[in-house]
């Protein structure tokens, strides 16, 4: 306990979007001791506990009223080893992209196409991240941490984690009540090449594929296609591609033949929310200091001083743009909180 209150006093939270937020205390959680001294200032001040880890998909209000408590175990272990794959135990607080270049150093396969998405290891299973055709979910065992109002620790296997896209249960009925403490990710001893996302097949088709070249078309894409968050803050994608049934489709098409349509396994249809923003003529459109990214028309990017009512008034403006020019309801994809 004691710990607990010696740690951060009204600490400043980091976030991608560089909007100014301080928190009642900032925690670094190393063990269940942390977890059982949250749960008791929680109690204590009647005021909530919320993980958080690297800032990236999260759009903070001047003043969080709670404990932000981070995990810094970024340490990374064997779990199993067999001819043809390996199950690792990666910690919370190990940055993803630097997981996904040290398992491809070691002969470890299969996250190459999400090579360079911003965050720590403890959010992946949150939004299940997903990029160039592959996500979170098809590489993960199991997900521990600790239930943060009994302070137990808890596993969930795969299967209990009710992964979608940019979904799971720790967005859902889960949110702020279980910290996430590490993954048990099982990965392959032999290459996995998968480019069927249209743009990675038109970079690579021509030639014999390794899964380095993968990772490294996936970062020279990225680089190419999304706002560099240090130089233009913003959080990625700020809506999610939105889900619709093939009649919602058909009349978007009655009016927008040329959108571009992902169908999925479930016989719904992804549409390009991208598309449609720049459609509706929103590219560098913005609200105070927010703006519609010019390189890419999904992404909010601010000035390194904006406020959270700038980029809320910017996301309503496009979400009331686009549901009267389309009947298409965008929704967030980043966390607002307050
Ligand atoms: P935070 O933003 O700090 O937190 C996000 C959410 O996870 C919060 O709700 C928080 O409560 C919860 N959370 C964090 N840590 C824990 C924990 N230990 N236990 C419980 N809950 C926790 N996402 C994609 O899916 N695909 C992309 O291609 C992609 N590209 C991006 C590109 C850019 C330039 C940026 C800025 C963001 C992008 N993102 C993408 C979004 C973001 O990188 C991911 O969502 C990432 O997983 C967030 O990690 P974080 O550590 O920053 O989490
Ligand atoms: N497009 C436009 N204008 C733009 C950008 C894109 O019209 O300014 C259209 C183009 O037709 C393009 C299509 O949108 O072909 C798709 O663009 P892109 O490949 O960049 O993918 P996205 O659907 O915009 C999604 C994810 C990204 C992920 C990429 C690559 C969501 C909400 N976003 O973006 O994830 O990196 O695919 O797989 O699903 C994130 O979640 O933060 C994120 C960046």
């Amino acid at each position: 306990m004691s710990d607990f209150y010696a740690q951060g006093q009204a600490d400043a939270i980091a976030n991608t979007l560089a909007l100014p937020c301080t928190a009642r205390r900032l925690v670094t959680v190393c063990g269940a001791q942390d977890v059982l001294a949250a749960i008791a200032w929680a109690k204590e001040t009647g005021l909530p506990l919320m993980p958080l880890g690297q800032g990236s998909n999260v759009v903070l209000p001047p003043m969080l009223e709670a404990a932000v408590l981070k995990v810094s175990d970024a340490t990374v272990s064997l779990l199993s080893d067999t001819q043809s794959a390996v199950t690792l135990r990666v910690g919370a607080g190990k940055g993803w992209h630097e997981l996904v270049a040290e398992t491809l150093d070691s002969g470890f396969y299969g996250l190459e196409n999400l090579a360079l998405i911003p965050g720590l290891v403890g959010a992946a299973p949150v939004q299940n991240i997903g990029a160039y055709g592959r996500e979170f979910a098809e590489f993960v065992v199991a997900v521990h941490g600790f239930d943060l109002v009994t302070g137990a620790a808890q596993t969930l296997a795969a299967a209990e984690c009710e992964f979608g896209y940019r979904d799971s249960v720790f967005k859902q009925g889960l949110q702020d009540r279980f910290l996430i403490t590490a993954v048990d990710i099982k990965l392959s001893r032999t290459a996995v090449i998968s480019i069927d996302y249209p743009v990675l097949k038109s970079r690579l088709s021509h030639r014999a594929v390794s899964a380095k070249a993968v990772f490294e078309t996936v970062v020279a894409l990225r680089r190419e296609r999304l706002p560099d968050p240090w130089k233009n803050p913003n959080a990625g994608s700020f809506f999610k591609n939105p889900i619709l049934s093939a009649q919602q489709l058909l009349d978007l098409q009655s009016v927008e033949p040329k959108v571009p349509v992902y169908p999925q396994a479930d016989g719904q249809f992804k549409v390009s929310a991208a598309w449609l923003i720049e459609r509706a003529g929103l590219r560098g459109c913005a609200k105070g200091a927010a703006t519609i990214s010019d390189q890419h028309a999904l992404v909010l990017v601010t000035d390194g001083k904006a406020k959270q009512s700038d980029v809320l008034e910017l996301a309503r403006h496009v979400q009331d743009v686009v549901e009267d020019q389309f009947s298409v309801a965008l929704e967030p994809e980043p966390r607002i909180y307050g």
